[in-house]
C-alpha cells in the first residue's frame, strides 16, 4: 500500500509527522523517529540564543478517573489521559548547536522530511533579521521546509510566540521576511488563542506562507490540589499560564481547523492537536489537512512514539484497503471530503422549516440594526 503523499511540494513516505516538541529536541531522538517510520519531523523550535527553563518538570499529564469526576496529575491506576500541560520554552540549545546536527540528520535520512521550526522576536529590524539568519542556516543544512513558530503560548515578550500569532500584521511581516530568503516551503504555526484564527491565517498567506500548521497548545492553568491548595505544577508556590495539549484539545483544534480550511479551501494545512490514533488523524484529513503532527501521544510512547507511528500507518493502510471500492488509493483522495459539512447553526434542519432563524427575525430578539450588527 502506498502511504506517500506530497504536501507543499515535498514528498512524504506517509503523512504523519512528529510536531515541534520534546520528541524532536535532539539528533538521537530524530534519528530514532525516522527509524521508527515517521514520515517527517518538525524540530523543537530553534532560536538564536539559548533559553533557560523553569526549575522542575516542564511537562505533566492530567488524568481523569473512570468512575468519578476526579482530575489530577497524580499517577494512579485506571486513570485515563485527559491532557498534557507544559510551560517549556523553545529549544535550550541555540542555532550553532543545531546546525551540524541538522546536516548529519539529513545525511543519514536524505529522503525523510526534516522541517526546522524557528523563532525570533519581531519588534524591530534586527529581530526580523534574526528570523532570516535562522531560516538561511537551516536551509543550508538541507532542511526540507521551515515552520515559523508564531504560537508558543508562554513567551513574556510581546513580540514573540503567540503574541505575534495574535497580531495579523506581525504574522504577515514575519512570514514575508522569512519568505524573502527561503528557498524551501514556509509553514506558519498559528496560535489557537485568538478570536478568529482566519484573520491571522490571512495575514500569513498574504505574507506568502505555503501552509498553516494548527494548533499549538491552548493557554491554560494546572489545577489546584485540594489538600495542599497548591497548583499541581508550581515553583515556590507560583505558576504561570502554560499550554494544554493531548486528547482534551482534539475537538477544540478541529473547530479551528474547520474554520481555516473552509476559509481557504485551496491552501495547505497541517493538522495538530490531540491525535493519538488514525481515527483522530482522519478527522483532520477529512476537514482538509494534507499532513498531521503529533506530540503528546508520542511523548508518552518511548519519547518518540514508535507504537503510535506503527498504529497510524496500519490504520491508514486498513482504511485505504477498506475504501478501495471507492477507488481511493492515497490520502489525497479523501482530504477535505467533510470540509463542507460544518455549517451555521441556522442551516441545521429543525422539526419544521420555520422554527429557527439563527436569532434573526421573529424570535423575540432586537432587530440586528438596533444592536449595530451588520448582516
Ligand atoms: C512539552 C511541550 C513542548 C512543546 N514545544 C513546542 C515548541 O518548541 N515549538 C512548537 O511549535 N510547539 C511546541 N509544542 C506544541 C506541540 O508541537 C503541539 O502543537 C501541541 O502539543 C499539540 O499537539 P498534541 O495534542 O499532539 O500534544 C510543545 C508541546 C509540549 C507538550
Amino acid at each position: 500500500m502506498d502511504l506517500s503523499t506530497t504536501f507543499t511540494g515535498i514528498r512524504f513516505h506517509n503523512p504523519f509527522l512528529l510536531s515541534s516538541a520534546p520528541p524532536t529536541e535532539s539528533e538521537s531522538n530524530i534519528l530514532r523517529a525516522f527509524e521508527a517510520g515517521w514520515g517527517g519531523v518538525v524540530t523543537k523550535t530553534i532560536g538564536l540564543h539559548p533559553v533557560v527553563n523553569v526549575v522542575g518538570p516542564k511537562t505533566k499529564f492530567l488524568r481523569a478517573d473512570a468512575d468519578s469526576a476526579h482530575l489530577s496529575m497524580k499517577k494512579r491506576p485506571g486513570a485515563a489521559l485527559h491532557s498534557s500541560w507544559n510551560w517549556e520554552l523553545i529549544s535550550d540549545k541555540a542555532l550553532d548547536w543545531w546546525v551540524p546536527r541538522l546536516g548529519r540528520i539529513k545525511q543519514a535520512f536524505p529522503d525523510h522530511v526534516l522541517v526546522a521550526s524557528i523563532m525570533a522576536g519581531s519588534g524591530n529590524d534586527t529581530e526580523l533579521r534574526h528570523w532570516q539568519e535562522l531560516a538561511v542556516a537551516c536551509q543550508e543544512q538541507r532542511c526540507d521546509a521551515l515552520e515559523i513558530n508564531l504560537s508558543c503560548p508562554h513567551m513574556d515578550r510581546p513580540d514573540m510566540g503567540s503574541n505575534v500569532g495574535k497580531d495579523k500584521e506581525l504574522v504577515s511581516i514575519v512570514t514575508k521576511v522569512v519568505k524573502e530568503v527561503a528557498k524551501i516551503p514556509v509553514w506558519a504555526k498559528l496560535t489557537p488563542s485568538t478570536t478568529d484564527i482566519v484573520i491571522e491565517a490571512r495575514g500569513a498567506f498574504l505574507g506568502g506562507a505555503d501552509a498553516i500548521s494548527s494548533s499549538n497548545t491552548f493557554t491554560s492553568l494546572p489545577l489546584i490540589d485540594v489538600d495542599t491548595l497548591d497548583f499541581e505544577v508550581q515553583v515556590d508556590g507560583l505558576v504561570s499560564t502554560g499550554g494544554l495539549g493531548g486528547p482534551a484539545i482534539l475537538p477544540l483544534s478541529l473547530a479551528k481547523m474547520s474554520q481555516l480550511t473552509q476559509a481557504f479551501p485551496d491552501k495547505s494545512f497541517s493538522g495538530i492537536g490531540g491525535i493519538s490514533s488514525f481515527e483522530h488523524a482522519l478527522n483532520y484529513f477529512l476537514l482538509g489537512c494534507g499532513t498531521v503532527q503529533i506530540c503528546t501521544a508520542a511523548m508518552l510512547d518511548h519519547a518518540i512514539g514508535p507504537n503510535v507511528i506503527r498504529a497510524l500507518n496500519v490504520g491508514l493502510t486498513r482504511f485505504l484497503e477498506k475504501q478501495a471500492e471507492k477507488g481511493w488509493t492515497r490520502v489525497d483522495d479523501f482530504v477535505g471530503l467533510r470540509r463542507d459539512r460544518v455549517v451555521a447553526q441556522s442551516k441545521i434542519r429543525r422539526p419544521t422549516e420555520k422554527d429557527y432563524r439563527g436569532g434573526y427575525d421573529a424570535e423575540g430578539y432586537a432587530a440586528t440594526e438596533e444592536v449595530g450588527v451588520k448582516r
